[in-house]
């Protein structure tokens, strides 16, 4: 069965908009771990504007299944990793301006820049996952830079207009997913999935892991974050 794992940034950002120190993200990780979560995500984005660098040095004490720590790769963001060693990171193209992550990480167009990222991770012991489009070119760029995994942009399946958009976009993300497989690569993949659509990529079975978050905050608001938890992973199964 795909693993579920759960992006509390939102959390954060709930908290951030009072500037107080509630809702805390820690506190949301171990209920979700509770409900079953296997893994919790974070985004310390270089603006800081939701996880703060104290929630992901408290969580990387805390969580007691795995932490993923989202990332751009820069350096500032890049030494704070080395630091503190999550379970992996994957590493997102970031933008100041955009709401959430746009699109996926262009490797092919900095495969030197990737490589160094993450053999200095290799050292330290910590896995790297890139968060691309689901496009063979990415996937053939993401073995030559020495990834363990992929994590494969749900986005455009997850904003399909109609069925056959959607249809559209999960064949290529079913083909990027047995390209990935072939290749040798570990395979997540995750954003704007939600209770409806969300099934359909859980049965796609070279998929280790699913990162899920706004749907997951969206429904906890109105039915608890530990049923909102459950619900997803009785979908994932
Ligand atoms: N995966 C990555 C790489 C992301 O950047 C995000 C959003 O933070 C997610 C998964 C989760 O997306 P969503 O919040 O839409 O479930």
């Amino acid at each position: 069965m795909v693993k579920l794992a759960i992006n509390v940034d939102h959390v954060a950002t709930l908290r951030q908009a009072r500037g107080i120190d509630e809702p805390d993200p820690v506190l949301a990780a171990g209920i979700c771990e509770l409900a079953g979560a296997a893994g919790i995500v974070v985004h310390l984005r270089e603006d800081r504007r939701h996880i703060q660098d104290r929630d992901v040095e408290i969580l990387r004490r805390t969580v007691k299944t795995k932490l993923n720590l989202e990332m751009g790769a820069n350096e500032e963001i890049i030494q704070i990793a080395l630091r503190l060693k999550p379970d992996m990171v994957t590493l997102v193209p970031e933008k100041r301006q955009e709401l959430t992550t746009e699109g996926g990480l262009e490797v092919a167009g900095q495969m030197d820049h990737l490589a160094g990222v993450i053999s200095r991770m290799r050292d330290a012991g910590i896995p790297v996952s890139l968060f691309i489009n689901p496009d063979s070119r990415q996937i053939d760029a993401a073995t030559k830079v020495g990834a363990t995994f992929v994590e494969i942009h749900t986005g455009r399946y997850s904003d399909a207009k109609n069925d056959t958009e959607q249809n559209r976009e999960f064949a290529l993300i079913a083909a990027a997913v047995n390209a990935a497989h072939e290749a040798g690569l570990k395979i997540n993949a995750g954003h704007g999935l939600n209770y409806l659509n969300t099934a359909r990529i859980a049965a796609l079975d070279k998929i280790e892991e699913l990162s899920i978050g706004h749907a997951v905050m969206a429904r906890a608001i109105f039915a608890g974050l530990d049923q909102a938890v459950r619900e997803m992973l009785a979908l994932c199964r």
